[in-house]
């Protein structure tokens, strides 16, 4: 922040409240009475469907069997269709729809109908390998536009996609492929982060032989010649191999709307991560309206969402969101500090790039690294900025309004979920008057509470946990082969409300503020890791008895991983065993888990049933005040860990 930071300060001081401005107003894609077509919400959706191709249409918009939603019974739809066919056949024929920028430099851009082909080869080459409607491929693969191809090309021939973030480790990747039983993998040679060339292939050689229902491998190369690896005959194939021998056009599936386009695994409260289920047709009218609406899209945008694909905000928002529009967007393969702190803004002078959209852990990297890296370029052709993943605190929120949009960007700040597949709460740009760190309202067709204990809404000013108590076409509609899990996470605490898992505020003008998850899941840098997982991944460890972990504040991350460990007799809590169990957890899980401090104790806190109470490690790792210790079985733990931390904080 260094130099910035006093006008910020008295930036902070003088204004809270930010209304669109006139000249915002004047051409935005929301009016007013976009909330008033909301408060009915089956006709309000009905009406964003229908903006899709359907091969047919539906007979009924909802049937709400609650916890059970289908949308648009019997509407028949196709995503990839959707997503490239119908552009083709208008004026967005030789549009752009990626332009993709590489780490090292290199660029490729692909119209529509350049993706129209790639996908119907790709797919055809799919069914080739015999993977067929209501299969399940999974996707492993850097940040390069085949990633999008792999997708669409799923979706046209009706086999579920499984897209694995490729930041994590192989084993996870295991897991993941395990619990779909997908047929295909589809990955990559490697890829390109700060520099230097990562391998994929390679890595899932290992994990292979452990994952029987994979038929075939299909690998792209991204980085060429200098990754050496080897090519299982009959099992191996290149990508472009398969895409130059296939035919030019595969005749898309006609999906039923509530067919599955897609599976994706996110971290719960248990060790093993959830298989969140989405539909189509819903879930296409969900993120095409959200974009529409939330980014104020226009055709001459060129949008740039700089999430990874890996989580759901690259499903929606670079995957489907924007392809369904018919936008431009960029796709950038690295790392934001490649070849130096400059980087995005360089990306967005370049392309001209309108919409950026963005996580806070970012934001606040570059707070860190100073204005002076922004001023080098050209960033005036940014129009709207978007923020997700995590609350933005309002400092961030200024600087991002001040600095990246020069007082002249709206922003909005979008709160929603994987399980949510569309972003629920946010300003809608040109209506709502914004606060920083506010996500503000539900967005039109959908609703949100604040409720207590006894899940009754709080009053204006109190606040509790956020529920949503509407259903919203692209809810998850189910975990995957776990009913039963998907009830009690969601809607068994408050009968008929979902359990968002985050808590909520309320303020006097029925603003909605965002606190943070009440579970036992933490963002790390907007990632979605759970503390358990990590948990499960320490006690893995042959040295590892037992260890608690939990999420602590951090200035850039939001959150970092802290772990207490327990060792077992004859292994000794030294730096090296801390630097083991780091790299442990980074080939169980990947790096986006890896402890930011491990702490070895002799004991962890109990209740009397032997539950661990995080609650009072937290209190220990903030320097907070112990709250109440009454349950605790041995109060002179506490003692011996709060000791325990803060030598190793000195240190
Ligand atoms: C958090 C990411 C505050 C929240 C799309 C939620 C946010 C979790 C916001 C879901 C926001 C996301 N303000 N918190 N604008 N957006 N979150 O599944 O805790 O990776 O429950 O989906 O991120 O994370 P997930």
């Amino acid at each position: 922040m260094g130099e910035s930071y006093e006008t910020l300060e008295s930036f902070l001081q003088e204004q809270r409240l930010f209304p669109p401005s006139a000249a915002f107003k004047k051409d935005a894609v929301a009016t007013a009475e976009i909330y008033e077509k909301g408060k009915d919400p089956e006709a309000f959706w009905e009406s964003m469907a229908s903006e899709l191709h359907w091969f047919k249409p539906w007979d009924r918009v909802l049937e709400w069997n609650l916890p059970f939603a289908k949308w648009f019974i019997n509407g028949k739809i196709n995503a990839s269709y959707n997503c490239v066919d119908r552009h083709i056949q208008g004026p967005f024929r030789d549009k752009t729809a990626i332009i993709w920028e590489g780490e090292p430099g290199e660029e490729r851009t692909l119209t529509y109908s350049d993706l129209y082909q790639e996908v119907n080869r790709f797919a055809n080459a799919l069914k080739k390998l015999g993977v067929k409607k209501g299969d399940r491929v999974t996707i492993y693969m850097p940040m390069i536009p085949e990633i999008v191809v792999a997708m669409l090309s799923c979706a046209r021939i009706g086999a579920s996609h499984s897209v694995v973030f490729g930041g994590f480790s192989a084993e996870a990747l295991r897991g993941r492929i395990n619990d779909a039983e997908a047929k295909v993998l589809i990955t990559a040679d490697g890829g390109y982060r700060r520099g230097k060339v990562y391998p994929m292939k390679q890595a899932t050689d290992e994990i292979l032989k452990d994952t029987p229902t994979i038929e075939s491998v299909i690998v792209v190369r991204r980085v060429g010649e200098t990754l050496q690896m080897a090519m299982k005959e009959g099992r191996d194939y290149w990508y472009h191999d398969v895409v130059d021998a296939a035919e030019d056009y595969c005749e898309p599936e006609q999906m039923d709307a509530e067919d599955m386009l897609f599976l994706l695994h996110s971290s719960g409260t248990t060790g093993k991560p959830k298989g969140i289920v989405h539909t189509t047709g819903g879930y296409l009218t969900g993120v095409y309206a959200t974009f529409k609406y939330i980014f104020d899209y226009k055709p001459e945008d060129i949008f740039w969402c700089t999430a990874d694909i890996g989580w759901i905000t690259g499903h929606s928002y670079i995957a489907y969101g924007p392809l369904l529009n018919g936008a431009t967007q960029v796709m950038y393969e690295g790392a934001p500090d490649y070849p130096d702190r400059g980087r995005w803004w360089s990306i967005i002078e370049k392309h001209k790039v309108s919409i950026l959209y963005t996580a806070p852990t970012a934001i606040r990297s570059f707070m860190r690294w100073g204005i002076q890296w922004l001023e080098k370029y050209n960033l005036s052709s940014l129009c709207l900025l978007g923020t997700v993943g995590e609350p933005i605190n309002p400092e961030a929120w200024i600087w991002y309004y001040k600095y990246v949009g020069s007082e002249r960007c709206p922003i909005v700040d979008t709160w929603w979920q994987t399980e949510t597949g569309q972003i629920i709460i946010t300003p809608l740009p040109g209506i709502t008057t914004c606060k920083p760190g506010s996500a503000t309202h539900p967005f039109p067709g959908t609703e949100a509470e604040v409720v207590d204990e006894q899940g009754s809404p709080v009053k204006p000013g109190g606040s509790g946990y956020l529920v949503l108590t509407k259903p919203w076409p692209a809810m998850l509609r189910t975990l995957y082969k776990d009913e039963k899990r998907y009830i009690e996470t969601y809607w068994g605490r408050f009968p008929g409300k979902y359990l968002t898992g985050d808590g909520g505020k309320l303020d006097e003008d029925g603003y909605f503020w965002i606190l943070g998850r009440v579970d036992d899941i933490i963002k790390v840098a907007g990632h979605r890791i759970s503390t358990i997982e990590v948990e499960s991944a320490l006690v893995d460890h042959k040295a590892v008895a037992e260890s608690a972990v939990i999420g602590i504040p951090h200035e850039i991350k939001g959150e970092a991983i802290a772990a207490f460990v327990i060792l077992k007799e004859g292994y000794e809590g030294v730096p090296e065993m801390q630097k083991e169990l780091a790299a442990h957890v980074r080939k169980e899980i990947g790096p986006v888990a890896t402890p930011e401090t491990t702490i070895f104790v002799g004991e962890l806190p109990k209740t009397r049933s032997g539950k661990i109470m995080r609650r009072l490690l937290r209190d220990i790792a903030t320097g907070r005040a112990l709250g109440d210790i009454s349950t605790l079985s041995e109060p002179g733990v506490i003692k011996e860990l709060k000791q325990k931390y803060e030598s190793e904080e000195k240190e």
